[in-house]
């Protein structure tokens, strides 16, 4: 039993497989964190610090002192709050008491909203707590995956009284930890250099981690870790957490007066409120953390497992297609000709699915005009959508699609005709961005429309996956379609539309795989992931910046979900050479090609026929495999960066079988001689390079292959170690 209620203490305790998780009901009324991981202490509360206290309690019980599963906003606690909550008297002096609890097996859906599929260990505790002033149930859900260390909460308000309340400020995870000796590692960019490592101490006050922009964003993601201030990545004790969640987020992390630790993820108060109407009931998205007492590196593992299990959808198709894209190659100058000439020449090189990105439709010829306007453009596509789909297919290719359905541009048809269904804040005008603006997906006119559309547009078309952008943020964020008291809750109600019309797509189109975009990887969160199979990690394929982009991601997200593709490597001078760390590069994660086919020279073409068919092999390995971190980029000049994948209990081939990749971006004069350790299972077995046909014993392997430094930048070497039986 995951999850169990001791009596005589009052104490929940939630388990998995490595971690103990546990609170308590005091007074009967307020639920008290007790502690989470292998840290048992009770918290040190100060003698008196200033803070209210509960009346009768003795000693003094201060909710501002200890430790507390759901901090409410104006009730004594003065850390940062879970919930804030605007009541029938106009104040947001929120205020909950225990009820009682329940547990069962499995979990609840979330409505319209993506959450983590239950296991078959997956056990879930409901909590309830009731505000008699406003006649509201909050319902705290614990979800525990033991196998994977891994628990969620999320939160729902019914409104059970007579006059409506607002919530003002919702965070679906608080967890108050003791002491403050930890580092904070976030996952910070810009487009195109998404999720780079930032690591820096706990200070006394509040740090926040946050997107305002109406996506979970390249700017700063969702994912953060608190860790031991010596933790490495195979050594020390690391909180993960992260949110299901792709809009506006706040994480929240406070080092209180008495030196402990409080963090919050969750939707955070400046960029959300939702009005609960009497009747109705709120649901919150799902938050996640994980323990480990392994370092970095198994957090990471056990994460990706989880989300390969109990995220990502089944896959579409048995091996992950090779993908042609034409953005890079073509950007808007498409046509038929082009590419079915693209199909015709991928297939013969190992490419299996041509993705006709931007410029198909409308009169989309530059970024100004004809995003809304998603029906086929006669003068690229003559035949119809639908033929040139079918010719695409007789190549033997498969066939991708662009879209972009939040979006419109100014000079479209859709505009022209429905100028309001646009967000705009009344009264202003609204920002543009890539020329274009954001349709408001909390009018379900606009949601019937984009559904409307895409039906006619893709009715017969033989799609086989599709490209889902979002090319801008969310600025002047007021909705004509909602009353003036409602706009602080556009934020939300945009993306619940954005999970609508998400859903409506996955049931009419079922045997399409989804990859995900947003400008690269923009949307890089554990919703996104929910919905589509991959995601494009970033706009950027130049290999240096790739090589960090893509690490920074491993931390919190698998390689199964990474796009990457090998842009075109002829710009430059030694393009073979280029070609190869290019490849080298994308092998972190999902192989695909985004250059012009027809106009790439021979040697590149049978380069790259070639890299598919190894690709082929270590496929499984790369998707189902163990990510082990040697060295990190973000942390020498010559920003090296080396890793392996190794089979794991998930990869069909259980022999084992490592794909050690060394990348150095920058040349070094002085050489140096690294060694990469790999922690294979027998000392005195002999592993085989399939690559360069070389063997070696497991002792060198774990003692560490030496590899020199080169003075080129753009250096690369890749391993491919077979155990013989
Ligand atoms: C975004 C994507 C690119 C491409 C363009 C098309 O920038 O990240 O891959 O699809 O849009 O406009």
């Amino acid at each position: 039993m995951a999850i169990t209620f001791d009596t005589s203490l009052k104490r929940f305790l939630l388990k998995t497989k490595n971690s103990e998780y546990a609170f308590s009901i005091v007074y009967d009324k307020f639920l008290k964190h007790d502690f989470y991981g292998k840290n048992k202490e009770e918290i040190k509360v100060p003698y008196y610090s200033f803070s209210p206290y509960v009346e009768n309690s003795d000693p003094w019980y201060s909710l501002a002192d200890n430790m507390s599963e759901f901090a409410f906003f104006g009730s004594g606690d003065f850390r940062c709050s879970s919930l804030r909550m605007r009541g029938k008297n106009g104040d947001s002096c929120t205020y909950f008491e225990y009820r009682g609890y329940e547990i069962f097996d499995g979990r609840k859906n979330i409505p319209g909203i993506p959450f983590s599929r239950a296991q078959e260990d997956t056990e879930t505790l409901a909590v309830e707590l009731f505000d008699d002033l406003n006649q509201c149930k909050l319902t705290l859900y614990y979800t525990v995956f033991p196998e994977y260390d891994i628990i969620s909460r999320y939160f729902t308000i019914e409104n059970m009284g007579e006059c409506e309340v607002k919530l003002e400020k919702a965070m679906c995870i608080n967890l108050d930890l003791p002491g403050h000796s930890y580092d904070m590692l976030s996952l910070y960019g810009l487009h195109p250099y998404e999720r780079s490592v930032q690591r820096v101490p706990l200070f006394h006050g509040n740090q926040r981690v946050m997107s305002r922009r109406g996506a979970s964003s390249h700017q700063m993601n969702p994912f953060i870790a608190i860790l031991d201030r010596d933790a490495t990545e195979n050594n020390g004790e690391v909180f993960g957490f992260n949110f299901v969640y792709s809009g506006c987020f706040l994480d929240e992390v406070e080092v209180d007066h008495a030196g402990n630790t409080r963090v919050g993820i969750g939707l955070g108060d400046e960029n959300f409120a939702y009005t609960v109407e009497p009747g109705r009931c709120f649901n919150s998205p799902e938050a996640i953390m994980i323990y480990s007492s392994n370092g970095l590196g198994e957090m990471s593992r056990k994460m990706h497992a989880f989300i390969r299990a109990a995220i990502v959808p089944k896959e579409v198709f048995a091996q992950r297609p090779v993908v042609l894209n034409t953005w890079e190659a073509c950007y808007f100058d498409i046509n038929e000709e082009i590419l079915l000439g693209f199909a015709k020449e991928g297939i013969q090189y190992g490419m299996d699915m041509l993705v006709m990105d931007d410029g198909w439709f409308g009169k989309r010829n530059n970024e100004r005009a004809g995003l809304g306007d998603w029906y086929t453009n006669l003068e690229k596509l003559p035949d119809g959508l639908r033929n040139f789909a079918c010719k695409v297919k007789e190549t033997g290719m498969k066939f991708g699609i662009w879209i972009e359905p939040e979006m419109v541009n100014p000079d479209s048809d859709l505009y022209r005709a429905h100028p309001d269904w646009c967000l705009v804040c009344k009264g202003r005008k609204g920002s543009l961005s890539r020329e274009q603006l954001v349709l408001d997906l909390c009018n379900p006119e606009v949601l019937e429309y984009l559904k409307k559309t895409f039906r006619q547009t893709f009715a017969d078309v033989p799609i086989d996956y599709i490209k889902w952008d979002f090319n801008r943020h969310l600025s002047e964020v007021g909705s004509p379609y909602l009353p003036p008291k409602q706009q602080d809750e556009v934020f939300y109600r945009f993306q619940l539309g954005v999970y609508e019309l998400y859903d409506w797509f996955i049931h009419e189109y079922p045997n399409v795989m989804i990859e995900n975009c947003s400008g690269g990887g923009g949307r890089y969160d554990l919703a996104m992931m929910a919905l589509s199979t991959q995601i494009w990690t970033s706009d950027n394929t130049l290999g240096p910046d790739r090589v960090k982009i893509q690490y920074g991601s491993s931390i919190a997200y698998p390689a199964y979900v990474m796009s990457c593709h090998v842009s075109d490597p002829e710009l430059h001078e030694g393009f073979l050479e280029r070609l190869k760390y290019k490849y080298h590069v994308a092998l972190g994660g999902m192989l695909g090609y985004e250059l012009n086919i027809l106009k790439t020279k021979q040697e590149i073409k049978d380069e790259i026929k070639s890299q598919i068919v190894f690709y082929r092999k270590v496929e499984d390995l790369i998707k189902r495999g163990d990510l082990y971190r040697l060295i990190s980029p973000f942390e020498n000049e010559q920003e090296i960066s080396a890793y392996y994948y190794k089979t794991s209990s998930e990869t069909s081939e259980k022999n084992e079988r490592i794909l050690l990749s060394f990348l150095q971006n920058k040349g070094t004069r002085e050489k140096k001689e690294i060694l990469l350790q790999v922690a294979v299972s027998e000392k005195d077995a002999i592993y085989m390079d399939e690559i360069s046909g070389e063997e070696f014993k497991g002792s060198e392997l774990i003692t560490g292959i030496a590899i020199t430094t080169s003075e080129k930048n753009e250096f690369s070497k890749m391993w491919l170690f077979t155990k013989k039986e």
